[in-house]
This record gives structure tokens, C-alpha cells and sequence, in this order.
């Protein structure tokens, strides 16, 4: 196991340096640190060379029933498994999805729908009374959630079809407090999506108390006929971080995104007892693949590299985390050292669960690589505006720019990061 995870971070090191952007002038190689791994990862070798046999021997479509379909399929089949490994579950539950912003978009789509349909005859005629009449579906997320989940969020509000609560999250430690959530529960809630870890701060958030409260109440309400409340997380940030199981999680649908452990830029969702537990409806019509939940010529290069990628964290993710939460601690360490920035740096540090990978320092390098670290600036985390704390409708809030955090040895500096 170690001498794999040695294999991995030494091939994951060469791939770590980063282009300058025009006009900057470019340390040289040796010396650049590509900090951004929350934003993206580059891809692992096996991973690259998974897509490339796919191109090159696995180009038939998946759909067709001769050999070289058969070929294609066989791979998409094979990923699917692997996928389903890294987090714990049946391959029937995964599809194949263009990233995590359509993951999510998917999920919300979806239980709106499901909502809709199942609740559209209660405050008509035929069904005057019912515990829903006139209601429209009600969701719970977070104020430090991924854009694509606050902005559809958003769009569903603004259009009046769907009511939602953004449930700020602890200025103290980041993370969503349970007890908030289960406040904001109404009789027409029918999702909470909770993010399992977040692009910025690394903070983890409760999802398995969140689900086994959620459970209790789900009993409760379908007594008294009140829609199931199903929960999501966007597990984009965790997975290749920290071991991810969606028993131990206890969550009904989760967010996959391949770009964020060293594979490429497609990704998947798990839905619990897809179609049978758990109702689905696409967001696309077409072809019927993904069993029409997700139609579209299968890309397999890509899926074959995602299924790689799944393989390797499956393998090695007790290795990287360990030598991830030494990273980061080290450098922490060295943070601390430094007046200025230990101010910034010891809330987290007494905080809740983070993964190691909070900010994403190069995780790769050993303790010597480390120390050369050169002038790279780790510029805006997961590419996304400013984190926590947000507005009530997750605007980031005045004054609270977000740190990059410039490493130059020997001194070290902070800097406002413009989103
Ligand atoms: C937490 C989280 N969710 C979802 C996404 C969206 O992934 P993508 O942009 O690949 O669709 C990201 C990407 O930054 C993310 O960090």
C-alpha cells in the first residue's frame, strides 16, 4: 500500500506545476508549487492513460450490441463498479453526469418534480385539504454551499416554485449546526443538501447526525402523510481527501466530480435505490442510455479515466490521507510561527474536522520539497466567489475578502484574494 501511495505522490508531484498566467513572469519549474487542489487536480498518469487506450481501442459506441460496442460498454461497466467501490455503494445506483454542477442541478431538478407530481392534486378540487394543500416544495442547504447548488437554489426562488432555507453556517467553527437544520423543517420540505465538505475552509460538515435525525423525523411525518425528506451532499471537496461511504454517511444522493482527485472533468452521482427508493427524473431526453435517467452517447475516454481514478483513491486513500494531514499540519505549523498570519490560522486550527487538504497545499512533495517551495500564488480556491460567512442568500459578505495565501521563502505574506 505504501510503496503504491509512494508511486502515486512521486507521479502526482511531476505533474504539480502550473502555467503562469500572460505577463507573469515564470519562476522556473523546480520552483513552482501548484496550491489550488481544491480548484482542480491534475491528472494521474494512469488516469491519462486509461482515456488514451479508451480513445484509441474503445471508440465503437456503447450501444452497439457487435464487438466493438461491446468493448466500450464493457469499460463504462468496469468504471461504474470502481465507482461505486470508492464510496461504498451498488453500481445500478451511479450515473454518469457531464460534472458536479450538473450532479446537482440534477438532484434539485429532480426532487422538485417528484414533488410536484406526487403533491399536485392536494388544494385542487378533487383534493380540497391535505397537509400540503397549495404548498410548494421546501429545501434546506447552507449559506457556504458550491454555487451550483445556491444558484439553482436561487432560480427556484425568484421563480416562486419552490420555497428554500439557506441555514448560515457557525462564525465560529464553519460548520452547519444539525440542530439548524431540523429547525428549518417544514411540512413541504422534501430535501436538505449539505455539502460534505467545503471548497475553502476544508470544514466537514455533519452529514451522518444530519441523516440519522433526519431519519427519525422521516418516520414521524410519514404518518401523517407528509413527503419523505430526502438528503444529498456534494461530496466534490472529500472524496480522495477522506474515505467517503454513503452507509456511514447515510445519504440518499451524492455528488461526484472526477476533476477533484486526479481525474478528468465528468463526474456522476449516486442516487440510493435508484428509480425503486429513490424517484429520479431527467433533466435530458434522448437516446436512453444511463437507463434514459441521463441520455447521451457515453464519452468513454473520460468515463474511463473518472473509473480509474475512483480505482486509485479506492487503493491509496488511507496513504494520502495520512501524508496529506502531515502536509498540512506541517505547514500549519509554520503558519503559526509567523504573528501575522497565526492570528488567521488558529480558529480553524481549534475548529471541527477538516479534510487534510484544507487549501490545498501541494501534497505531493516530501518534507525537502516543502521547504523549496517557490513563489506560487495559491489564488481562489475551487474557482468559486468567496466563502463563508455569506448574506442570508449567500452573498459573500462586505469586508470578508477571501486570504490567498502567498508562500515565498523566506517570508510569507497574506494577501485579499479578488474573487
Ligand atoms: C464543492 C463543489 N461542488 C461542485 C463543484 C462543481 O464542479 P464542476 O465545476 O466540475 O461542475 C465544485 C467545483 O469547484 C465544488 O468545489
Amino acid at each position: 500500500m505504501e510503496a503504491a501511495a509512494a508511486a502515486g505522490r512521486e507521479a502526482r508531484g511531476r505533474a504539480a506545476s502550473h502555467p503562469c498566467g500572460p505577463g507573469e513572469k515564470s519562476p522556473p519549474d523546480s520552483r513552482k508549487v501548484y496550491m489550488d487542489y481544491n480548484a482542480t487536480t491534475p491528472l494521474e498518469p494512469e488516469v491519462i492513460q486509461a482515456m488514451t487506450e479508451a480513445m484509441r481501442e474503445a471508440w465503437g459506441n456503447p450501444s452497439s450490441p457487435y464487438p466493438a460496442g461491446r468493448k466500450a460498454k464493457d469499460i463504462i461497466d468496469t468504471a461504474r463498479e470502481n465507482i461505486a467501490k470508492m464510496i461504498g455503494g451498488k453500481p445500478q445506483d451511479i450515473i454518469f453526469t457531464s460534472g458536479g454542477t450538473e450532479s446537482n442541478n440534477l438532484v434539485i431538478h429532480s426532487v422538485v418534480k417528484h414533488f410536484h407530481l406526487t403533491h399536485a392534486s392536494e388544494g385542487t378540487r378533487a383534493e380540497p385539504s391535505g397537509p400540503l394543500a397549495g404548498a410548494v416544495p421546501h429545501l434546506i442547504t447552507c449559506t457556504v454551499e458550491h454555487d451550483s447548488i445556491r444558484l439553482p437554489l436561487e432560480h427556484l426562488l425568484e421563480e416562486q416554485v419552490a420555497a428554500v432555507t439557506f441555514v448560515p453556517v457557525s462564525k465560529v467553527n464553519g460548520q452547519v449546526e444539525v440542530e439548524d437544520i431540523l429547525a428549518a423543517v417544514r411540512p413541504a420540505t422534501c430535501l436538505v443538501t449539505i455539502m460534505l465538505a467545503n471548497n475553502e475552509t476544508g470544514v466537514i460538515m455533519p452529514i451522518s447526525e444530519i441523516s440519522q435525525r433526519i431519519k427519525a423525523l422521516n418516520q414521524k411525518r410519514a404518518a401523517s402523510g407528509l413527503p419523505v425528506i430526502l438528503l444529498h451532499t456534494d461530496a466534490a471537496q472529500a472524496l480522495g481527501k477522506q474515505r467517503v461511504d454513503v452507509e456511514d454517511l447515510g445519504v440518499d444522493l451524492l455528488t461526484i466530480v472526477g476533476h477533484k482527485f486526479y481525474g478528468p472533468r465528468i463526474g456522476a452521482l449516486y442516487i440510493r435505490g435508484l428509480g425503486e427508493l429513490t424517484p429520479l427524473y431527467p433533466m435530458l431526453f434522448g437516446g436512453g442510455q444511463e437507463r434514459n435517467f441521463r441520455p447521451g452517447t457515453e464519452n468513454t475516454p473520460m468515463i474511463a479515466g473518472l473509473g480509474k481514478a475512483a480505482e486509485l483513491v479506492t487503493k491509496n486513500c488511507e496513504a494520502y490521507e495520512a501524508h496529506m494531514r502531515d502536509v498540512r499540519d506541517y505547514l500549519e505549523e509554520r503558519l503559526e510561527a509567523v504573528p501575522s498570519a497565526a492570528e488567521l490560522w488558529h480558529p480553524l486550527r481549534r475548529g471541527p474536522e477538516r479534510t487534510p487538504a484544507q487549501r490545498g497545499p501541494q501534497h505531493h512533495q516530501g518534507r525537502r520539497g516543502r521547504r523549496r517551495a517557490g513563489p506560487e500564488a495559491g489564488r481562489g480556491a475551487a474557482g468559486g466567489p468567496g466563502l463563508a460567512p455569506r448574506a442570508p442568500h449567500g452573498r459573500p459578505s462586505e469586508g470578508c475578502a477571501r486570504m490567498a495565501l502567498f508562500l515565498s521563502c523566506p517570508s510569507l505574506s497574506f494577501v485579499p484574494a479578488s474573487a
